[in-house]
């Protein structure tokens, strides 16, 4: 089974996702989206754990079809995607002679592909670049929409750019070594997915729970399929982040604020969980969910190994921390909240209270 999803960019066909079970369709899809590439060289960009099982696999693939090739791998983890990374890649990229008309692709998670977009985007002003992204959250999150971008100093992806791929080459394979925490967080961006735009796919995850961690291709596709498709229509609909994507925020504001305060021990899609949590409880004290639906929300999400309560922080330090987020307008907080499961809204009219509560609300007894 093989799908393809054509993403626009202000109205016009921009690229392709297309969705795989193996790397078999790679070559070609390259080839259909940057043309003549026996006359390019290209570049690897992949991380220390993903390289390991399958820089060499690509490897085989695509060196015979281009005129050059290298790699350069960096050390896994968020502490690379700084500026010391994208140096040490322009300088790999300058000794070969890259030029504009040359090829970087992005073989890893979130992390890999917001560095390489990021290098892509300035590289000699912009060359072209590929995403095969390797875990769920870059898959249904990070590779679609044009966001490439490092941390710098403690601030997270405070330098970068929009910058569109030319493809995004998905294959269901990688899942057979992607770890089951990284796996889950991936399912905490799905189930936001469903809760802000799509409620036939919120009940579809919550009842095919099993068989998506089987893991099966078919299944795997068809969750990305919807999952890539919200993605695709929210990014079309607002490019450059000036509205509706502020929707894909839901979860995010109490969720980072977690995130922030673990000194990252928990993953983002968990923190992610724990704020889509505080959000829902929100959305219900607003008269927007029942509370049926609050515990269904979060019965779905611990059906996935996601945390639907934690403890050891203080609620204060939290809404401290969620406030210094930049999502403030006129002092008060800028809050994505359901309208109903499958539709959400930018509500500004929450009081430090209602906060406050619904922090300690996934704080444990
Ligand atoms: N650009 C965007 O729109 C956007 C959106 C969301 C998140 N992000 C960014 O994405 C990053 C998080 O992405 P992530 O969760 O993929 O993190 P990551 O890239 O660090 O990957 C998580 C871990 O899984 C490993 N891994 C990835 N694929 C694997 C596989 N198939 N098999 C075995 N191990 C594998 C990685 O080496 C890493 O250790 C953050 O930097 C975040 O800021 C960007
Ligand atoms: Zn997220």
């Amino acid at each position: 089974m093989r799908k393809e999803i054509t993403v626009h960019y202000n109205g016009n066909p921009c690229y392709e996702i297309t969705l795989n079970e193996t790397f078999d369709h790679l070559a070609d899809d390259i080839f259909r989206a940057v043309g003549d590439t026996k006359t390019k060289k290209i570049c690897i960009v992949s991380d220390s754990n993903v390289a390991k099982i399958y820089l060499n696999r690509v490897r085989a693939i695509l060196e015979p079809q281009f005129c050059g090739f290298i790699s350069f791998v960096f050390e896994a983890g968020e502490q690379s995607k700084n500026m010391d990374t994208v140096q040490k890649l322009y300088e790999q990229l300058i000794v070969n002679h890259f030029d504009r008309h040359d090829l970087l692709v992005a073989l890893g998670g979130g992390v890999v592909g917001d560095l390489t977009g990021f290098g892509a985007a300035t590289y000699l002003r912009g060359i072209d670049f590929i995403q095969i992204p390797t875990s769920l959250l870059a898959q249904v999150d990070s590779s679609i929409g044009g966001k490439t971008g490092v941390d710098f100093w403690q601030y997270k992806n405070m330098v970068g750019s929009f910058y569109q791929p030319r493809l995004v080459y998905m294959s269901t394979e990688v899942f057979h070594s992607l770890p089951d925490r990284q796996f889950a967080g991936g399912m905490a961006e799905e189930i936001k997915h469903g809760l802000i735009r799509d409620k036939a796919y919120y009940i579809w995850m919550r009842e095919n729970r099993e068989l998506i961690l089987r893991k099966s291709p078919e299944t795997l596709i068809d969750l990305l399929e919807t999952g890539c498709n919200i993605k695709r229509v929210v990014v079309e609909n607002d490019p450059k982040e000036k509205g509706e994507r502020a929707l894909l925020n839901f979860g995010h504001t109490i969720g980072h604020a977690i995130e922030k305060l673990s000194d990252f021990s928990l993953y983002h899609g968990e923190c992610v969980s724990l704020g889509i949590v505080a959000a829902s409880f929100l959305s219900m004290k607003k008269g927007n969910l029942t509370a049926e639906e609050l515990h269904d929300i979060e019965d779905v999400l611990a059906s996935y190994d996601l945390p639907v309560r934690t403890d050891g922080y203080d609620r204060n330090k939290i809404l401290e921390t969620s406030k210094s987020d930049k999502k403030m307008i006129g002092g008060k907080i800028k809050f994505t909240l359901l309208k109903n499961i499958g539709e959400a809204y930018s509500d500004l009219s929450l009081t430090d209270e209602d906060l406050l509560e619904a922090i300690e609300y996934v704080l444990c007894p």
